[in-house]
């Protein structure tokens, strides 16, 4: 099948490693796949997705990549760093004032020498597509072509990103003769979540592909992932019909809110690093592997023995929290 052609800026393929003692306490065979090292400056899920993204900018005579997030987004990290490794201008829109920051990606941003925009949240929250149209429209006027890369690239041509790294995992299975019945990802726009499931409904991977919210609901989630779905099908040559059967989206774990933690998940966190030596990050891959255990014990995965779950990155946004995690008061 013909997908859309992408740049390469990641390493791959990235590993896969057994969680022998998390295995053991679940009684389940768990598994990670390491996408937080798809690279240094790019570490996470979002470089795969930037690989087609970027080649369809550079395609469209792009000068300049727009895109947004949080003020500790991974994703406007990742997007900064890898259009300084392909020579084009990254502008990014934060959302400021949620959590403070100084560190984590908020500092690698500008260290990379971004334009960096600063956007209070009522106006972000109501207006972010309009702010950075205008900013394409301003660019225009000055002879250069802005390339907008929606929140967490969740869109069309960013699908194809997990799509891509679903046949990864296949190849992989056939070398370790290991077969996931159950692929687990956090869920925080949609893209990563709606390309393994993309893959899984194309190839008849037949793989339950379950999806973590943690920030918005099961609900709001279903539809904007068949809605993502649906915008990858402009680059296909023959359209795939999708449907709420093809998803299995848990109750979401947002907690306090997005990147907002507990006491308890960071100490979730510290406990997973003393047990697995394995680093986890507060927004995202924390709050879901904490929501999959917590699942366990309410026997959503009674059905799975072979759990991928995917680390998607975010080990930057730690920094972030150094002071809330204050190690000596955590055990
Ligand atoms: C570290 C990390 N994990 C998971 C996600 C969620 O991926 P997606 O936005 O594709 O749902 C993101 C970004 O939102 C992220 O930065």
């Amino acid at each position: 099948m013909n997908i859309p052609k992408k740049i390469e800026l990641c390493n791959k393929p990235t590993r896969i490693e057994k969680l022998e003692k998390t295995s053991k306490k679940y009684n389940k065979n768990i598994f990670l796949k390491r996408e937080d090292e798809t690279g240094t400056e790019t570490s996470g899920n979002k470089i795969r997705k930037l690989e087609f993204c970027l080649k369809e900018a550079i395609e469209q005579k792009a000068t300049h990549i727009l895109t947004c997030g949080g003020i500790e987004s991974n994703h406007a990290r990742s997007t900064v760093a890898a259009c300084r490794k392909v020579g084009l201008n990254p502008i990014v829109f934060l959302r400021a004032g949620e959590v403070p920051s100084t560190s984590g990606n908020h500092f690698l941003d500008n260290l990379f020498g971004a334009e960096v925009n600063y956007i209070g949240i009522d106006e972000f929250n109501s207006g972010i597509d309009d702010i950075m149209k205008e900013k394409v429209e301003s660019l225009a006027k000055e002879g250069m072509k802005g390339y907008i890369i929606p929140m967490g690239a969740s869109y069309g041509i960013g699908n194809f990103g997990y799509y891509s790294v679903m046949k990864e995992i296949i190849e992989q299975e056939k070398l370790s003769n290991i077969n996931f019945d159950t692929i687990v990802t956090t869920i925080g726009s949609g893209g990563t979540y709606a390309g393994l499931v993309m893959a899984n409904k194309i190839h008849s991977f037949n793989k339950t592909i379950v999806g973590i919210p943690i920030c918005d609901s099961k609900e709001f989630f279903e539809e904007q992932v068949l809605n993502i779905l649906e915008q990858s099908n402009k680059y296909l040559e023959t359209p795939v019909k999708y449907s709420r059967s093809d998803l299995k989206i848990t109750k979401d774990f947002a907690g306090l809110g997005y990147a907002l933690n507990t006491e308890k998940e960071l100490q979730f966190i510290k406990d997973f690093a003393m047990t697995e030596g394995v680093l986890l990050d507060p927004t995202y891959t924390g709050k879901a592997f904490r929501g999959m255990t917590k699942l366990f014990d309410e026997n959503f995965f009674d059905n799975s023995k072979n759990i991928l779950f995917i680390h998607t990155g975010g080990v930057y946004g730690l920094f972030s929290k150094q002071t809330q995690i204050q190690i000596n008061r955590l055990k």
